[in-house]
C-alpha cells in the first residue's frame, strides 16, 4: 500500500509494525475537529490565492461530504493509512480526485494534530463544566432540605462536633464551584490556534492564520511555531484539573459508602445506584460511589501517564506524543459518566433525619459547648477543656453522656455551671449557635446558601 509519505522509502513496514505505529483506532474520535480544522484552512488556501479559488472549494465541498457520512457513521479507517489525518486525506482524494492533495499546502501534521486537540478539548471542557454545575445543583438541592438537620461532623473519622447536613453538602459545592474556575481558567489557554505552525519553523506560503483561527473560533494564535506544535501543557491542565475534581468526587464516594452502612445509617441510596450479591440476599452495595472512587485512579493515572511522556521531551513534535490521546479521550469519558452518575445518585438519595439526629444524642460532640460556656464564663478556656475532659471521662465510666449528669454534679466539677447548662449542650443548640461568619449555624447555612445558589 503507498503510503502518504512514502516517496523516500523502498521497503514497507510489515503488518504488525504498521499496527503498532497506527493511532487510527483511538484518533477517530477527532474526526469532525479534523474535518473542522481542514475547511478552515482550505478556505485561507483559496482566499489568499495560494491555491485557486475554485479548488479550495471543490476541497471544501469534499469535506463537508466526508463530514455528513462522520456524522452518519459511515467511514471506514483503515490502519495502513496510520492515523485520522492521512485517513481523511486518502478519502479526500478518493471522493473528489488528485486534487484533494493541495489540501496539506503549508500544512503538517504536527499543527494539524495540535489543532484537533485544542478544538476537542474546547467543546468538551465546556460539557464537563456543565455536568459540574449539575452536581452543584444537586447538593443545593439537599442542602436546602437539610439546613436543620443535625448529624455528628467528624475530625479523623471521630465524633467531633454536630453540623448541619446542609453545611456538608456545601462544603462539597464549593469544592466543586473551585473545580469549575478551573476548568473555566483553563479555557484561556486551550482557546489558542496552533494551525499554521506547519511542522515547527511556520511556512514559506502566505498563509493567514488570524483568519484561520477565527474560523475556528479560537481567540488567539500561538506566538512561536515551535511551541505551537510541541506544547500539551493545556492536557497536562485538563488532566490535572479532571485528576482534582474526581478527587473531590472520591471523598464523597467514600462517605457515601460509609453512611449507607448499617454503622453509620445515615443516608439510603435509591435502588437505582446500588447493586445487590449474588450471594447475599441482604445485601444493597453502594457500588457506584465505590466505581467512582476506583476511577480516580484512572484520572491520576492518566495526568501521571501525560507528565512522563512530556518530560525530557526535545522540541518540538515526537511520536511520543501520539500517546497523548488515550489517556485524554479516557479522562473525558471517565469524568463526564462519574457527574452524571453522582448528580443522579445525590439527587435521589434519602437523609435519614432521624437516625442522624439520634446519631448526636449518643456521643460527646456536646463536650466543646461545655467548654465554650465555662470560658464564656471567664474561665480560662485551657482549664474549661480540663474540666470538661475530667467530666467526660466520669461519664464514661458510668456509661452516660454529658447530658444525663445531674445539676450537683456538674456543679461539683465547677461552680460556675448552673441551670442553663442543659439548654447549651442540646446538639441542636450547639449548632445553631455556631453563628460564626462560614460557621454551621442556621442562619449562617442560610446566607451560604444564598451565595451559593446566585452562582448556579
Ligand atoms: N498520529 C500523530 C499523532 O497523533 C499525528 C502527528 C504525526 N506527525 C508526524 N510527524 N508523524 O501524534
Amino acid at each position: 500500500m503507498k503510503k502518504a509519505w512514502g516517496g523516500r522509502f523502498s521497503k514497507s513496514s510489515e503488518q504488525w509494525i504498521e499496527e503498532f505505529g497506527a493511532s487510527i483506532s483511538f484518533d477517530q474520535e477527532l474526526v469532525l475537529e479534523d474535518i473542522e480544522g481542514s475547511i478552515a484552512h482550505v478556505k485561507m488556501l483559496g482566499k489568499s490565492n495560494i491555491i485557486p479559488l475554485d479548488e479550495s472549494e471543490q476541497i471544501a465541498a469534499g469535506l463537508h461530504k466526508l463530514k455528513q457520512k462522520a456524522e452518519a457513521g459511515e467511514l471506514q479507517y483503515s490502519i495502513s493509512e496510520e492515523d485520522i489525518h492521512l485517513n481523511l486525506e486518502k478519502m479526500l482524494i478518493n471522493e473528489i480526485g488528485p486534487v484533494g492533495g493541495k489540501l496539506h499546502t503549508g500544512r503538517s501534521r504536527n499543527d494539524q494534530v495540535a489543532t484537533d486537540m485544542h478544538l476537542y478539548l474546547k467543546k468538551q471542557v465546556l460539557v464537563i463544566m456543565e455536568h459540574i454545575k449539575e452536581l452543584q445543583s444537586a447538593l443545593l438541592n439537599q442542602a436546602e432540605k437539610n439546613v436543620e438537620t443535625v448529624f455528628p461532623g467528624y475530625t479523623h473519622l471521630q465524633r467531633a462536633q454536630p453540623v448541619s447536613f446542609a453545611h456538608h453538602m456545601l462544603a462539597y459545592f464549593w469544592m466543586l464551584e473551585r473545580d469549575y474556575g478551573r476548568f473555566e481558567d483553563s479555557m484561556k489557554r486551550i482557546d489558542i490556534s496552533p494551525l499554521g505552525a506547519s511542522a515547527l519553523a511556520g511556512t514559506t506560503f502566505p498563509i493567514d492564520r488570524f483568519y484561520t483561527a477565527e474560523q475556528l473560533g479560537f481567540s488567539s494564535v500561538y506566538e512561536n511555531s515551535m511551541d505551537a506544535v510541541s506544547d500539551r501543557d493545556f492536557v497536562v491542565e485538563f488532566l490535572s484539573n479532571s485528576a482534582l475534581t474526581i478527587t473531590h468526587l472520591s471523598r464523597l464516594a467514600e462517605e457515601i459508602i460509609l453512611w449507607t452502612s448499617k454503622e453509620f445509617s445515615f443516608i439510603e441510596l435509591d435502588d437505582a445506584y446500588a447493586t445487590g450479591s449474588s450471594i447475599m440476599p441482604q445485601k444493597k452495595n453502594p457500588d457506584m460511589a465505590e466505581l467512582i472512587r476506583g476511577k480516580s485512579g484512572r484520572v491520576i493515572g492518566n495526568l501521571v501517564g501525560m507528565l512522563t511522556v512530556l518530560k525530557g521531551l526535545p522540541l518540538t513534535y515526537n511520536k511520543d506524543m501520539q500517546e497523548d490521546k488515550e489517556g485524554m479521550f479516557d479522562t473525558v469519558h471517565t469524568m463526564i459518566g462519574s457527574l452524571k452518575i453522582f448528580t443522579g445518585m445525590i439527587k435521589t438519595m434519602t437523609v435519614k433525619n432521624k437516625e442522624m439526629e439520634s446519631a448526636v444524642n449518643q456521643d460527646f460532640s456536646n463536650a466543646t459547648e461545655l467548654a465554650d460556656y465555662l470560658a464564656a464564663k471567664g474561665i480560662p478556656f485551657r482549664e474549661a477543656h480540663e474540666i470538661v475532659g475530667k467530666l467526660v471521662l466520669t461519664c464514661i465510666q458510668q456509661n452516660c453522656y454529658l447530658l444525663d449528669l445531674p445539676l450537683d454534679q456538674l456543679q461539683e466539677a465547677c461552680s460556675k455551671i448552673e441551670e442553663d447548662v442543659f439548654v447549651i449542650l442540646s446538639p441542636r443548640e450547639a449548632v445553631k449557635r455556631r453563628n460564626s461568619y462560614g460557621g454551621t449555624g442556621f442562619d449562617q447555612v442560610k446566607i451560604q446558601l444564598e451565595k451559593a445558589k446566585q452562582l448556579i
